[in-house]
């Protein structure tokens, strides 16, 4: 078969010859049942009858990928697909540097990498649940259409994790399967297993800072995976890192449709300064002070999922090959690392200070660096957004120690410019640098659906371009569809 292309002769579609490959079929097979249960309970509320303009792989050419058609949402075609094998690829870092890549799993490293591949997997699942109820006030159906984009391609990824548990590690492997679709966003008992994903995602501007700035993540963690010696694992990123880009798209889009928006609402009334927030909220439109506390809220919380600054954990991946750097092949070092440093910002005698570590243990920081600067350039672009309407105003991403449940910072409270707080001062001072609840109702209140083609909430602006070059009043969801 050609491993480009997608065979959709069988239940489940896929790029591994899965028709060949008797037990691990009937192991998926059996896991699908129990799968439908999860996404019609879990997945996109009130929603599931109505044909979606959705795009499926066909292929996993990057150039040609995509067929665009309407489906029901629990009849997209969930699938397996790996980018191609290339047979001369090595291990490129840690202590087995130079090896030829692994096609099966390492037998001392089974534990870290179920672990690896399990963590990865809980995301897939939480982010659907958490945006299950935003169908209903959706500002667009071009809007909402993204939104079951998205979750469906998040359900894949499950799919994709689901696959290597039941391929590579036994009857573990399924039991981990099992428990991915019994954990749930939020709950008390079961809930998902990274912080970020037992957020509540309120409203639709939490839905775009989130695939903005919590998507960044994943693909912060899927581009260092796509390192992974284990070669299943990083063929599987790679192809997942195709879609995500789609995901980031539209948080990165989202916003900046807002912020067009506001600010081209405040000078058409003259409103000149974005501080006089309740003459901008007048307006119908989200106040610019409020997008920055927003900001704040998603990019601290997306810093809690890299985990500990100086971490063994991370040191050990990467020395076992499992887990690179981003962009890991193009660094320019001996990618071992063992007589490096790198610098940590860390609490020393009450003061936050650049500390040399290890470069090894300091893993986390890096890749939370990389991801720090790629949150920048995207800013940077919303801010063009806002200079170019002449409006007065600029986004600024939070300091490191700002609002943090993880790590050196876990335990003090900063301003977003990374001032100190005593906690009475914090108590404060929060509302101002976080969403309140007052924010918080007011943003609800703007948030009533808009079905009609072509017709946008007067809180956004419409978007440049169609999906699939559809024009602006392409009926990208209808609704009623029986
Ligand atoms: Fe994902
Ligand atoms: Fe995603």
């Amino acid at each position: 078969m050609n491993i480009m292309n997608v065979d959709y002769t069988t239940k489940i579609p896929n790029n591994v010859n899965l028709s060949e490959d008797r037990q691990v079929l009937k192991a998926l097979e059996g896991w699908h049942p129990g799968y439908l249960d999860w996404w019609n309970d879990m997945g996109p509320e009130g929603f599931q009858e109505s044909l979606v303009y959705l795009r499926t792989a066909v292929s996993v050419d990057p150039k040609g990928w995509a067929k665009f058609d309407y489906v029901k949402m629990p009849e997209y075609r969930w699938g397996v697909l790996l980018a191609p094998q290339d047979e001369q690829r090595l291990v490129n870092f840690g202590q087995h540097k130079g090896d030829k890549a692994w096609q099966e799993v390492p037998g001392e490293y089974r534990a870290m990498l179920r672990r690896l591949v399990v963590i990865q997997g809980d995301t897939e699942p939480a982010s659907v649940e958490q945006q299950r109820h935003l169908g209903k006030t959706a500002p667009s159906l071009y809007d909402m259409r993204n939104l079951f984009q998205v979750n469906v391609e998040e359900g894949r990824h499950l799919w994709a994790m689901v696959y290597l548990l039941q391929k590579y590690f036994g009857r573990d492997g399924r039991e981990e399967a099992d428990d991915l679709l019994r954990r749930r966003s939020g709950d008390a008992d079961a809930p998902r297993m990274l912080g970020a994903f037992n957020e509540a995602t309120p409203d639709w501007l939490s839905f775009f800072m989130f695939t903005f700035f919590t998507d960044r993540d994943g693909k912060m963690q899927l581009e260092s995976l796509a390192q992974s010696g284990f070669d299943p694992l990083s063929r599987t990123c790679r192809f997942m890192l195709t879609e995500e880009a789609h995901h980031m798209f539209v948080g990165e889009t989202g916003v900046s449709r807002v912020l067009q928006r506001t600010c081209e609402a405040m000078k058409a009334t003259g409103i000149e300064d974005p501080n006089e927030i309740e003459k901008v909220r007048a307006l119908g439109v989200i106040d610019l002070p409020t997008m920055q506390k927003k900001m704040n809220l998603h990019y601290s919380l997306s810093l809690d999922l890299f985990g500990s600054e100086v971490s063994t954990n991370a040191a050990n991946f990467y020395n076992a090959g499992l887990k690179g750097r981003f962009m890991e092949t193009k660094i320019d070092d001996d990618h071992r690392l063992t007589d490096d440093h790198y610098k940590v910002l860390k609490m020393v005698d009450g003061k936050i200070t650049l500390v040399d570590e290890p470069a090894l243990t300091a893993l986390n920081m890096r890749l939370r660096d990389d991801y720090t600067e790629d949150c920048a350039k995207g800013v940077e672009r919303w801010n063009k957004v806002i200079e170019k309407t002449g409006v007065n105003f600029r986004l600024e991403l939070p300091h490191t120690a700002f609002h943090r449940q993880i790590g050196e910072f876990a335990n003090v409270h900063a301003t977003p410019k990374g001032v100190l707080l005593s906690d009475g001062d914090w108590a404060k001072a929060k509302d101002d640098y976080l969403p309140s609840a007052a924010d918080g109702d007011f943003i609800s209140s703007l948030m009533t659906p808009v079905n009609e083609p072509g017709k946008f909430a007067n809180w956004i602006s419409p978007p440049k371009m169609g999906i699939d070059n559809k024009p602006g009043d392409f009926e990208y969801v209808k609704i009623e569809a029986a």
